[in-house]
């Protein structure tokens, strides 16, 4: 017979715990992070290909009702999008999906904000390999009807922040405010499972990740300290691994330790990745695991936003791997003043 926990800690579970422990708590993100977790479940199954069977017909990309499977993307943004408004505890969302911000209809209003990319990493959903979710939650800082300033706060507001990862299995990695844990879908049960408590990204790591096709594109300083990875002067070279997901990269910069880059380059003067529902909630989950996160210039948590999609460069992972950037990045910095 298969042994079963019968006391096992789900997310669930751990939330309401973490609820308990502040005596004016109402519920309401507990309630909020069960959407979450069912939009995830929902993906999931869907990145999965689950049920395909009944969503393809003979001819290709029309299902049998005759209409044309949605993308992944799309269904992704449309569980998120619903589940949180439905859930009674948001006003207002911002979804990579959207150019606009998303408000919540009034009767279903709550107090918070909700910035996130339903299913990250593009172009990787085609050729089966991992993809991700990434959110941030925000409290309404006034009682004003809720407008897009209360979207552009900067990360050291943030309330909970975590990212879900669609990889040889499915993982929600959470940060609540108090350091991070990891819960592994258990599709037995549907549910999420505590597996990884308290989890801390080592001080240095031995891996670089950052997508070197670019580097004619680059800043000196880049280069630089990616060729001292390269070719060290003591010990041995670095590992490179890019999965070109930022969720499978950042979850293995947590594991393993190391450095996760995406620069500014030079037809990229901002970087890439997005400020509200890529780096802010990625950091915040780094910073409350021990890492460091920076643009090249600040803490990404004390960058405040001027518009919901805007990019910014960011520089991620191991303590002593960034601090070593940052003080290549400063060096040529000085060099370019004199
Ligand atoms: P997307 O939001 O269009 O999926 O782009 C974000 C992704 C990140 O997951 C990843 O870190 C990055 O883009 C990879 O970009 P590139 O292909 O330029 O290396
Ligand atoms: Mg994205």
């Amino acid at each position: 017979m298969t042994s079963i926990d019968s006391n096992c800690m789900t997310l669930t579970r751990f939330v309401l715990a973490e609820q308990r422990k502040v005596p004016s708590a109402t519920g309401d993100l507990t309630q909020l992070l069960n959407s979450i977790q069912t939009a995830v479940k929902a993906v999931s199954s869907a990145v999965r290909k689950a049920g395909i069977a009944n969503m393809y017909g003979i001819a290709g990309n029309i299902n049998v009702q005759g209409e044309e499977v949605k993308k992944l993307d799309i269904l992704s943004n449309e569980l998120f999008i619903n589940m949180l408004t439905s859930s009674y505890t948001t006003c207002l969302l911002v979804s990579e999906e959207n150019e606009n911000i998303i408000e919540v209809e009034t009767d279903k209003q709550g107090k918070y904000i909700v910035c996130f990319d339903p299913l990250d990493g593009s172009s990787n959903i085609d050729c089966l390999v991992s993809v991700g979710s990434i959110f941030g939650i925000y409290k309404k800082s006034d009682n004003k009807e809720s407008n897009i300033n209360h979207a552009l706060q900067h990360g050291r507001n943030l309330v909970a922040s975590g990212y879900a990862l669609y990889g040889s299995a499915t993982m929600i990695v959470l940060s609540i405010g108090s350091g991070v844990n990891g819960f592994m879908y258990d599709p037995s049960i549907g549910e999420f499972i505590l597996t990884e408590k308290n989890m801390k990204i080592p001080s240095r790591g031995k891996i670089y990740s950052i997508n070197e096709g670019y580097e004619s594109l680059w800043d000196p300083a880049i280069k630089e300290y990616i060729q001292s990875k390269k070719y060290p002067k003591n010990g041995k070279p670095y590992g490179a691994r890019y999965v070109g997901s930022m969720v499978a990269d950042v979850h293995r910069t947590i594991k393993y330790g190391g450095i996760f880059l995406y620069p500014a380059s030079i037809d990229n003067p901002t970087g890439k990745l997005r400020l509200l529902y890529e780096c802010i909630p990625m950091a915040h989950i780094i910073n409350e695991a021990g890492g460091k996160t920076s643009n090249g210039k600040i803490d990404i948590l004390d960058i405040v936003p001027e518009n919901i999609h805007q990019r910014s460069p960011i520089y991620l992972g191991s303590k002593d791997d960034v601090n070593d950037l940052l003080n290549c990045i400063e060096k040529h910095d000085k060099k370019m003043k004199m």
